[in-house]
């Protein structure tokens, strides 16, 4: 969406993934606060997500959302001035239907006096849910919200949460920031997994304005391993997703943080090309030995070696298959050892992976490449 949002994919949190409905305001400025002094925030992760569960059951007398009196007595303006106070940004939630998933008041028919709403509390995001839809095509339901954000006049962030509905890769392109490609993950291995093979589906058309959501990350929330987390978030990286933490970052374990935090690996979902990286080859048994990979600018490129399997292996990518010619010499710098493993390395690169998970590089060709 041309609305000078979304150069880069959205960094930030969401309170779903972990917290699900059992969240309030101290929970929401405590993660504002958790997001600064973890360093997290410096990192670029700027959007701090209210997900479902914030609004009270009915409308006020005069037809307007009201946030729910218990949870969140001060309001959401008076949260929105506070997290904005500590740099960062507030989004909401809403729903592209007559009920949010957990039956809260949706938008539908709504939108005009629900997008002015949302900018004058200050809001800076809306993630808007697909439940209840009454039938009506993604198609037709969501651009009436992507016109109603656009007439506040206010920058207000469109996250479109059509689960996939219709392939909106090729059609939400000019009506959000990013749109959902599948259902909702969840904290497994297979669920992950599965996500990423969908969403890979849709990489040609993510860009700049507007990117594929393969969902929020799960990374530290207790259902993967270290080494499982870590390739979950390379492989979001590399496929420009949003990076929207999904744990409690209040009681984060150095583990997570680490993994968070690597700001090289932010770098290539950050980085100004905007090019969703992609499987680009894969072999062995279950094709479970997997080169993924996308350009950066530089004439780079960003590769993740993905064990997908249940025992370690040597994971060797060949130039041809990253449109390289075999006599091109290549440094290698490895994102998660945070090293060079290779000052010149030509016509294929291998390691050792171990099994479910994943090692990260960006690979820089001493002369300029043909692109495949
Ligand atoms: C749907 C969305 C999730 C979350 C829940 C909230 O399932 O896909 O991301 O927002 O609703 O109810």
């Amino acid at each position: 969406l041309n609305n000078g949002l979304a150069t880069t994919p959205q960094m930030g949190w969401n309170s779903w993934n972990f917290f699900a409905c059992d969240i309030n305001e101290k929970v929401i400025k405590e993660t504002a606060d958790a997001l600064v002094a973890t360093g997290l925030a410096k990192l670029g992760y700027d959007y701090v997500n209210i997900d479902d569960c914030w609004a009270e059951l009915v409308r006020d007398f005069k037809g307007q959302l009201v946030p729910n009196k218990k949870t969140f007595p001060s309001g959401i303006k008076a949260l929105a001035d506070y997290v904005h106070s500590k740099g960062l940004k507030l989004g909401i939630y809403s729903d592209a239907g007559a009920f949010t998933c957990q039956h809260q008041p949706g938008s539908i028919f709504h939108e005009s006096d629900d997008a002015k709403l949302f900018a004058s509390w200050g809001l800076d995001y809306l993630k808007y849910d697909n439940c209840f839809n009454l039938g009506i095509p993604p198609k037709e339901r969501y651009p009436p919200m992507r016109d109603a954000l656009n007439a506040t006049g206010r920058s207000i962030f469109y996250s479109l949460c059509e689960w996939g509905v219709d392939d909106p890769a090729l059609w939400a392109g000019t009506v959000g920031n990013s749109w959902r490609t599948t259902d909702d993950i969840n904290d497994s291995w297979a669920s992950m997994t599965t996500i990423a093979d969908l969403n890979d589906k849709w990489a040609a058309y993510a860009g700049p304005g507007g990117w594929n959501d393969p969902d929020m990350l799960e990374v530290g929330n207790g259902g993967m391993t270290y080494k499982e987390y870590r390739a979950h978030f390379s492989i979001w990286a590399l496929m420009k997703a949003p990076l929207l933490i999904g744990c409690d970052v209040r009681n984060i374990t150095s583990e997570t943080l680490e993994i968070l935090s690597n700001e090289e690996v932010i770098a290539v979902n950050q980085d100004r090309l905007g090019v969703q990286g992609r499987k680009v080859y894969a072999y062995g048994p279950d094709n479970s030995s997997q080169v993924w990979a996308g350009p950066l600018s530089g004439q780079r490129l960003a590769v993740v070696l993905w064990n997908r399997g249940s025992k370690a292996s040597s994971i060797t990518v060949k130039w041809d298959v990253l449109g390289l010619e075999s006599s091109i010499s290549v440094s290698v710098r490895d994102l998660w050892k945070k090293e060079y493993v290779s000052e010149n390395s030509r016509a294929s690169f291998s390691a050792r992976v171990d099994a479910h998970s994943s090692e990260m590089y960006i690979f820089t060709p001493s002369k300029t490449y043909s692109s495949s």
